[in-house]
């Protein structure tokens, strides 16, 4: 048996990444999670959704352990890693959300850094039998993307440089450059991922596609804010999870960088037209909002699809429609 163990395990990618890798029967997935939410709960689905992937995830008997801990509680991390000696680690936890870092800067240091250097320094100290540490980054670390001469965004590679502009996207790259130094001083063999707006089954950070599905199955009006222009790389999360699963098991992933999402860069407005075919009646709004974020577009995955075979399926209208299926079929809007 290959065991896998996940931080952040019980979140929305985690619970699909572990789905992915339950697919092989002679993988065992252990969960390490705070079952930490940042929305508030009124708000949120965070409470349903959460149930919905603990049931599934039984459905695997003990090919599943899950763990209730804080990748920050230094003894139990290393007890918990001891015991069970994973061959591949995938840190996912962290605090996810740009604006609630922006917010919340010491609890995006405490959840983003601290719990990298954590996890880090628990592996130094361990004598384990490690195949690979993967570390969740995330597009936000390039910051505003390169422009051509005609000004056009540029898709982002993994080797151009990382400009972040807020707090989230500098404590992912510290993160990454943690892991670099722990791999060049203490052998560490790791591999790094950058996804992008992930969107799918069970996410409930109130992301902008499960905003508009949600609020388009209640009726009411999606806003486009200055209308609608900025592009993001719409990732699905099947697709995203078979590259996590792609990079954790393939050799020439070792020590490597990569952009895991679909690959092309679309706008929030061709989002909104795309559920407006799903659920004809919604209403589509333009407001003109000071809104900070960086211009971000297509990232570049020739890497992970020449070195790893990765070929995401999902193009942002198979994507919607899927995720649609699931919320309709589940009632869980
Ligand atoms: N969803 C996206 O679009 C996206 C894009 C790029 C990168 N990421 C990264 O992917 C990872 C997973 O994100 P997600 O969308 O599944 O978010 P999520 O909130 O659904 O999952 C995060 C999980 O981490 C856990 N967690 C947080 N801090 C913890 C701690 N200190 N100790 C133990 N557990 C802790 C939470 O309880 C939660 O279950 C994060 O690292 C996030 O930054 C997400």
């Amino acid at each position: 048996m290959k065991t896998y163990f996940l931080t952040g395990g019980d979140g929305f990618i985690g619970f699909h990444v572990a789905k992915e890798i339950l697919k092989d029967e002679d993988n065992k997935v252990v969960i390490y999670d705070a079952h930490k939410h940042y929305i508030p709960l009124e708000e949120s689905s965070w409470f349903k959704y959460q149930q919905y992937r603990i049931k599934e995830l039984k459905k695997y008997g003990e090919r599943v352990v899950r763990m209730r801990g804080d990748v920050t509680d230094k003894e139990l991390l290393k007890q918990s890693l001891r015991k069970y000696n994973p061959e591949i680690i995938i840190h996912l936890a962290a605090l996810p959300i740009a604006k609630v870092c922006d917010d919340y800067p010491d609890e995006a240091r405490i959840n983003i850094f601290e719990s990298t250097i954590s996890i880090l320094e628990a592996i130094r100290n361990l004598n384990l039998n490690l195949d690979k540490f993967i570390y969740t980054s995330s597009s936000m670390v390039y910051g505003d993307f390169l422009r051509d001469n005609e000004n056009n965004i540029i898709p982002a590679k993994e080797n151009q440089q990382c400009n972040p502009i807020g707090i989230y996207g500098a404590m992912k790259l510290a993160g990454e450059h943690l892991v670099k130094v722990y791999s060049k001083r203490f052998n560490l063999p790791y591999s790094i991922i950058r996804p992008s707006a992930v969107y799918g089954p069970t996410d409930c950070n109130r992301r902008v596609t499960e905003i508009f599905l949600t609020n388009a199955l209640k009726g009411k009006e999606l806003v486009l804010d200055n209308g609608g222009l900025h592009k993001l790389d719409f990732s699905y999360i099947k697709d995203v999870a078979k590259g996590f699963v792609l990079v954790a098991n393939s050799k020439k992933a070792l020590n490597e960088t990569f952009n895991i999402t679909f690959g092309e860069g679309r706008t929030i407005k061709e989002l909104a037209e795309t559920i407006k075919k799903l659920i004809p009646n919604t209403k589509i709004i333009e407001k003109t909002r000071d809104v900070y974020r960086p211009n971000r577009g297509t990232l570049d995955i020739s890497k992970a699809k020449n070195l790893l075979g990765y070929k995401p399926e999902y193009n942002l209208e198979k994507g919607m429609e899927e995720y649609l299926d699931f919320v309709k079929n589940n009632n869980l809007s």
